[in-house]
């Protein structure tokens, strides 16, 4: 796997069980697959060379981000490496632009956008209203940097001229109007086989996946049939194999619109490590070996998850002694750490909690109580703190 972060930590636990070894090309020996599987390669992604020493007898080659440049990745194909996904259908998720022109050519629902080579071409796509607009840099992007939500058109003009000028290509697009985000799972082999778990909803702080709830409370069925069907096409459609992200916003009408597409493990799935038969790094390994695909039913009426991230101020209690007294308060929550050191904002972990047998996904108070408990345990892990004022000493 190239890259070495938390996915591919997480990848390498689901490869233990199926008897493979994962290695990893990881920047740093302390990176958190790296700490945790002997087979490292001590590289950069966007170097041929340990690219090549990664690729080595590999059966497959796959990814913990879309960050490889395309053309490095021809050249592992020309080598005769077997690279998952493919670079002819990994470029959709790695260019903003060609995503939403491959998309938009499908048939599948996008925001209006237009490419951007010049400031003015922002004017044009404004065609004379003053309006909200989205400015994205086409790559490179990730949780929300390289997106700027610009309030009107003169700011999305000054956010295009600064990522043109740092050379990056530019699209602009309509701000829509969401009444959420939600994202689709899906999982292709070679073999053709696909697999698809339900719609979740994705909370976002800050431009940060903050919370996942799944599957998403109050969803028409008809819409999340339809959003699992467009998932499973464009898997199809691009030759995808692995897993599948395909990031959506619920408009205020209740339609959807596809956002952006990842192909690899995503934080959307993390709920599935112990809320479905088959956790999504299990079913990644699963397609890009050709496997056939794992059961993709939930094992309860909600999953929550939660991320933690850094606190501002960092705590001064250990992670050790946080984990200790959650695991005190909350005996079932599912914690996964990812060995990062602690910096404000940053993805360190998450926690999962599955809800009891018998509620259901339209009770509110029971769907509330799952993402309430999911919550207080995040933050608790990040900041030390309850934030409902919770005092182990009360319980005695
Ligand atoms: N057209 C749009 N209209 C409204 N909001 C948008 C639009 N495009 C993006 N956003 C908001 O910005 C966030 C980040 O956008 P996007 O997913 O394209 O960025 P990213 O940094 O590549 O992704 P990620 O955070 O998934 O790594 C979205 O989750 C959404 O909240
Ligand atoms: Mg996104």
């Amino acid at each position: 796997m190239i890259g070495g972060g938390q996915l591919a930590r997480m990848t390498h636990q689901a490869a233990i069980a199926l008897g493979q070894r994962l290695r990893v090309l990881a920047v740093t020996p302390d990176d958190p697959a790296a700490q945790v599987t002997p087979d490292v390669v001590i590289g950069s992604h966007d170097d041929l060379d340990a690219l090549r020493r990664a690729a080595a007898g590999a059966d497959v080659v796959t990814f913990d981000h879309e960050h490889v440049p395309p053309e490095l990745l021809d050249k592992l194909v020309a080598d005769g490496v077997n690279v998952a996904p493919p670079p002819s259908a990994l470029i959709h998720a790695q260019d903003k632009l060609v995503m939403r022109r491959r998309l938009d050519a499908l048939g599948a629902p996008v925001p209006r956008f237009a490419a951007v080579t010049a400031p003015a071409d922002v004017d044009a796509f404004a065609a004379g209203a003053d309006t909200a607009l989205v400015v994205k840099a086409v790559r490179g992007g990730y949780d929300g940097r390289g997106v700027t939500l610009a309030r009107d058109t003169a700011q999305a003009r000054e956010a295009a001229a600064d990522f043109l000028q740092s050379g990056v290509g530019v699209l602009v697009e309509e701000k829509v109007e969401m009444r959420r985000e939600l994202a689709v799972l899906a999982a292709r082999s070679p073999f053709g086989q696909g697999a698809v778990w339900p719609v979740v909803e994705t909370v976002q702080r800050d431009g940060i996946c903050v919370e996942v709830i799944a599957p998403a409370p109050g969803l028409d069925d008809d819409v999340a049939g339809a959003a699992g069907r467009l998932a499973l096409r464009i898997a199809d459609e691009l030759g995808v194999v692995g897993v599948l992200a395909v990031e959506l916003f619920e408009t205020v009408d209740g339609g959807l619109v596809v956002n952006e597409l990842a192909m690899r493990p995503h934080n959307s799935g993390h709920w599935t490590m112990d809320g479905s038969r088959t956790s999504q790094f299990e079913q990644h390994l699963r397609a890009v070996l050709d496997y056939p695909l794992g059961d993709t039913t939930p094992l309860a009426p909600v999953t929550v998850m939660a991320n933690v991230l850094g606190a501002q101020q960092i705590p001064t209690m250990s992670m050790d002694e946080r984990v200790h007294h959650l695991f005190a308060r909350f005996p079932d929550a599912k914690v996964h750490l990812y060995g990062k050191a602690e910096r404000p904002g940053r993805k360190i972990g998450h926690v999962n909690v599955v809800g009891a047998p018998g509620g259901s996904i339209d009770d509110a108070d029971y769907v509330a109580d799952v993402r309430n408990r999911a919550a207080l345990a995040a933050h608790w892990l990040s900041h030390a703190e309850w934030t409902d004022g919770w005092d182990p000493h009360d319980e005695r």
